[in-house]
This record gives C-alpha cells, sequence and structure tokens, in this order.
C-alpha cells in the first residue's frame, strides 16, 4: 500500500508514520529524515539544501525530485511505503503523480497553537526515535529508551524558523488538500488529540482503504 502522510510541522507525522511502518512492515520515507542525513554527510546535495531548511523554506523541488526518484525505485519500496512530509507543494504531488498512484493520502489536522509546544519540546535520537519532553518522555531523562544514546534537538526546532515553516505550510503545502480530495484519496484525522487515539484513526483509515 502506497500511503502519504502530511500535516503541519509538529502535528505527529514521524510519530504516526513509525507506527504504520511497524504495522504493515512497509518503509517509512520521511524527506526531512533523508535531507538531514544528506546535511550531516555533506554531500552536494546536504550543502546545497541546509540553508533552506535552516531558513524553514522548501528545498528546491529538483533537488528533492531527484532524490525521492530514486528512493522510490529501491528494492525496499516494491510492497508500498508510507510517505512522511512529501509531496508538500502542488508541483510535488503533480511530480508524483507521474511516477505513481497514491492509495491514500491522510492529512493530521493541529490547531497551530500546540505545534509550537510540540516542537520546542521534542527531543531526537540519533537511532530514529522521538520523544516528548512532557507528552512521550524518554524513562531515562536525557536518554533513548530504544538505544539509550544522548537525545538532542533539532537545527530548525527554533520557535523563529518554526514560524517560517508554519507559514511555508499554510502556503505551499495546504493547496494539496483539495488536489488529493478531488481524487476522492484524502481522510483528515484529527491531530488535536493523544498520540494513541490519533494512531487507532489513523489504522482505521488505513484499514477502510484496504491496507491493514
Ligand atoms: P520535516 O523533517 O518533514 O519537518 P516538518 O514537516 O516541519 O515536521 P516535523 O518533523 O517537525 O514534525 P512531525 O509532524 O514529524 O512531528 P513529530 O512526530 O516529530 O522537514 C524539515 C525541513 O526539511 C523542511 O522545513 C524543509 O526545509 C525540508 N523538507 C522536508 N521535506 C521536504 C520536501 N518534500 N520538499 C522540500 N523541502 C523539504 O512530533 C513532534 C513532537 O510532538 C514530538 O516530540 C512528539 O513526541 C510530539 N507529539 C506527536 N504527536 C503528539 C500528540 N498527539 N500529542 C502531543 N505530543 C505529540
Ligand atoms: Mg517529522
Amino acid at each position: 500500500m502506497k500511503i502519504a502522510l502530511f500535516g503541519p510541522p509538529g502535528a505527529g507525522k514521524g510519530t504516526q508514520a513509525a507506527f504504520i511502518t511497524e504495522r504493515l512492515s512497509i518503509p517509512q520515507i520521511s524527506t526531512g529524515d533523508l535531507l538531514r542525513s544528506e546535511v550531516k554527510k555533506a554531500s552536494i546535495l546536504g550543502q546545497e539544501a541546509k540553508g533552506y531548511m535552516d531558513r524553514g523554506e522548501l528545498v528546491p523541488d529538483e533537488l528533492v525530485l531527484s532524490m525521492m526518484g530514486s528512493r522510490l525505485a529501491s528494492e525496499d519500496c516494491a510492497s508500498g511505503y508510507i510517505l512522511d512530509g512529501y509531496p508538500r507543494s502542488l508541483s510535488q504531488a503533480k511530480a508524483l503523480d507521474e511516477l505513481i498512484s497514491l492509495d491514500l493520502v491522510i492529512v493530521i489536522d493541529v490547531e497551530g497553537s500546540s505545534l509550537i509546544d510540540r516542537i520546542t519540546g521534542r527531543r531526537m535520537c540519533r537511532c530514529g526515535a522521538t520523544y516528548h519532553l512532557r507528552f512521550a518522555p524518554p524513562n531515562v531523562n536525557g536518554l533513548c529508551d530504544r538505544c539509550g544514546q544522548e537525545l538532542y534537538q533539532r537545527d530548525d526546532d527554533k520557535e523563529e524558523t518554526i514560524r517560517s515553516r508554519l507559514k511555508v505550510y499554510r502556503e505551499q503545502t495546504m493547496p494539496i488538500i483539495d488536489h488529493y480530495s478531488k481524487k476522492g484519496i484524502l481522510r483528515t484525522i484529527d491531530g488535536n488529540r493523544g498520540i494513541d487515539r490519533i494512531k487507532d484513526s489513523i489504522l482505521e483509515a488505513v484499514m477502510k482503504a484496504g491496507g491493514v
């Protein structure tokens, strides 16, 4: 099954994509994670992308589309995947339509006021696990439950950059809601609830679309 999950910064895309990955045994493909890994390697793509990411702007399509083209052609994508944060503009959605047919598009809808809290309290682990100081804390303060490594904050999780990411979401990403709604594959999930309740609603939507 081919699923795309989107929503504003801090909506819980990464958190929820991890549950679907586990349930359906399909890979989670996050453009944000792929780009951060290129930045860390200081590859040419990473060096070009970094400035945009630090400012909270979208990385230009020519960079993202070729990165995603190769990722989606990988062997582990043969029986489906969950896209986390892709597409996030009308031009990306149209480019994706040329490549594949999505079965389900889920938007996690969250009130703007909770998003800053969710992002500023987020702590990450290099193994991929995500925590929140208040809403999903690790068992030992500062250390990952899964692997014991130290947790860190993302470079773009500063309040000023978050505001720019929210603006980009409203202006460039929200238009894709209409695009997928017209195709009849969009499901909107109320993200103003606890992590588990959102998970249940998402799994229900996946089940209705024939995925579980
Ligand atoms: P990306 O990494 O995708 O960031 P984002 O879209 O801003 O979203 P986040 O990862 O911040 O939030 P999330 O929805 O995954 O929330 P999470 O589950 O972590 O993109 C980063 C940058 O890369 C972009 O700004 C852009 O520059 C570039 N980029 C990426 N994709 C691109 C593309 N396609 N094209 C061009 N450029 C691109 O949850 C957040 C926190 O809240 C966590 O601490 C979590 O524990 C907590 N939490 C989750 N759910 C709940 C809940 N229900 N209640 C309380 N707390 C919760
Ligand atoms: Mg994320």
